[in-house]
């Protein structure tokens, strides 16, 4: 028995888009990995994503694994797909109970290096898209009786680094989920947020490549996650045993926040 039998899920940004890692077949981010292990759960899965090409790849894998999935083509920057991709997945399934918005670009750097339509684009991509796929997707999950949605956010939200459009487009995330849920819970929608550190992800490897040697030092458990880790982390709060949690946010970094604090220390020695 699955965590998420007969549920239906629409995983936004499912494709991936970037090289495999050496030796593998299928490239894995943590939008596939997230649609793929919903499915080995139970659920059927509506894999939209701004390349069909990459969703269909993702929705096949399930396929061939036994699992329930369709691909629908959807770009978050543009309302009308976001409408459709709701509305897709409830007229081929008959409903939806769970959603994850995995969607998330990073284009920009610091504040003097992020051109005004760089920062437009990422609000729209990273912050807009999340806001219209959840308001289609509630009234359908309250019409339902209730569901789950997970919005993937960064560790970038708590910390500076990775550009100023991304920090704040991430940050920004966490309000949105929090006043969705706070609002909804009385119709039995709980919405979270997952912060993920720094995990080898489709995306990673085709913006930077392997970083592995370079960041491992950093983190406290020695290595960058996997997408399997993250996915495992949002189906838990996609499924009935986090029934308690909503409105709150999830870190999985690999103890990378937590040592902060001690690296600082071992600088000071
Ligand atoms: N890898 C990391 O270290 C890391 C860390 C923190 C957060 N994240 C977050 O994880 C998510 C990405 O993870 P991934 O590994 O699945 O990346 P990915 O880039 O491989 O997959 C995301 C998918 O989103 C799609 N996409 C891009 N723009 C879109 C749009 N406008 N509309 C619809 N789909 C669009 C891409 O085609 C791609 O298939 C992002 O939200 C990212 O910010 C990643």
């Amino acid at each position: 028995m699955g965590r998420l039998d007969g549920k239906i899920a629409l995983i936004v940004g499912g494709g991936a888009d970037g090289p495999p890692n050496a030796g593998e077949q299928l490239s894995i981010g943590n939008g596939r990995a997230t649609a793929i292990m919903c499915a080995r759960e139970g659920a059927a899965v509506m894999v939209a994503d701004l390349n069909l090409a990459l969703a269909e790849e993702t929705a096949a894998a399930i396929r061939a694994a036994g699992g329930i999935a369709h691909a629908i083509a959807c770009d978050v920057s543009r309302e009308e797909d976001c409408r459709r991709a709701v509305e897709e997945t409830v007229a081929r399934f008959g409903a939806i109970h769970l959603m994850v918005n995995n969607v998330g670009i990073a284009i920009g750097g610091a504040l003097l290096r992020t051109a005004t339509d760089q920062f437009d684009r990422m609000y729209t991509v990273n912050l807009r898209g999340q806001f219209l796929t959840m308001r289609y997707a509630v009234p359908e999950m309250i019409k339902a009786g209730g569901g789950a949605i997970v919005n993937v956010s960064s560790l970038s939200a708590v910390m500076a680094g990775a550009g100023i459009a991304y920090e704040a487009t991430k940050a920004a995330l966490l309000g949105l989920s929090r006043s969705a849920a706070v609002r909804y819970a009385r119709d039995h929608v709980r919405v979270n947020t997952i912060l993920p550190g720094l995990i080898n992800s489709s995306m990673v490897r085709r913006e930077i490549g392997d970083r592995e040697a370079r960041v491992a030092p950093r983190i406290p458990l020695g290595r960058q996650g996997t997408p399997w880790e993250i996915a495992t982390a949002i189906v838990f709060l996609l499924s009935d045993d986090a029934s308690y949690i909503t409105g709150t946010e999830l870190i999985v970094d690999g103890g990378l926040r937590a040592g902060e604090g001690v690296r600082r220390r071992d600088a000071d020695r």
